[in-house]
Parts: structure tokens; C-alpha cells; sequence
């Protein structure tokens, strides 16, 4: 049913944890499964240096954080604005229909995080 790489990703998930002075945190749930992810983003210079997450939901939800950080790594704000759940699904080698949601997730937690962060730079900028 899952295919190779979901389940390395899930037995071994990239970038599990927490940045303790993150610059941009999104956490983000699903009502029907009950299902939440964390992302904690580094920025420096408009690009993600740093990215982990905690996950509290099923194996694939677990994948697709951890191939959704491995993928904006290293990436601008706007290239990561850019990832679609189908792609993190794609990069995974697909996931089954009915977890499709799951790569939602991770979609959505990512763009939370980032809207996080901007909000906060726009509190800096009218603070100071
Ligand atoms: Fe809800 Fe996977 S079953 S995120």
C-alpha cells in the first residue's frame, strides 16, 4: 500500500524536533482525523536555513513532514510558497488516495509558517 520511500521516511523522519528561536512556527490540523503538525522555520535572508517538525498523526502525515522539510530546505520563502501537497506526495513516490490529506497537511503547516514569520517582521518593522 506505501510505497518505499513513505516508509523509510516514516521509520526514519528527516528533521524531527523543535527550533527553540524559531523565527516562524505554523501548526495546522485536520478536524476529521484529529491528526496536527508542527513546523518550526529558521530564516536568515529570506531563505530557510533551518526546518523541523513534530507530527501527532498517522504514518503518512509522518512521511510527508519529513519529506516536505527535506524540500524546502535550503529554499527561498517563496520557492517553499510554492510546494503542493501533490508534489510532497510525488517526491514520496505517491501516497494511497484516502492519505492525500496527509500531504495536505504538511502544505498547509509549511505556508503557516511562513505567513508566521512575516507577520512577526511586519511587528518588528511597526515596533521600531
Ligand atoms: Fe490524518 Fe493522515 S490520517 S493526517
Amino acid at each position: 500500500m506505501y510505497s518505499e520511500k513513505v516508509m523509510d521516511h516514516f521509520m526514519n523522519p528527516r528533521n524531527v524536533g523543535e527550533i527553540e528561536d524559531a523565527d516562524g512556527i505554523g501548526e495546522v490540523g485536520n478536524a476529521k482525523c484529529g491528526d496536527i503538525m508542527k513546523i518550526f522555520l529558521k530564516i536568515r535572508d529570506n531563505r530557510i536555513v533551518d526546518v523541523k517538525f513534530k507530527t501527532f498523526g498517522c504514518g503518512a502525515a509522518i512521511a510527508s513532514s519529513s519529506m516536505a522539510t527535506e524540500l524546502i530546505k535550503g529554499k527561498t520563502l517563496d520557492e517553499a510558497l510554492q510546494l503542493t501537497n501533490k508534489a510532497v506526495a510525488e517526491a514520496l513516490d505517491g501516497l494511497p488516495p484516502i492519505k492525500m490529506h496527509c500531504s495536505v497537511l504538511a502544505e498547509e503547516a509549511i505556508k503557516a509558517a511562513i505567513e508566521d514569520y512575516k507577520r512577526k517582521q511586519q511587528s518588528k518593522q511597526v515596533n521600531s
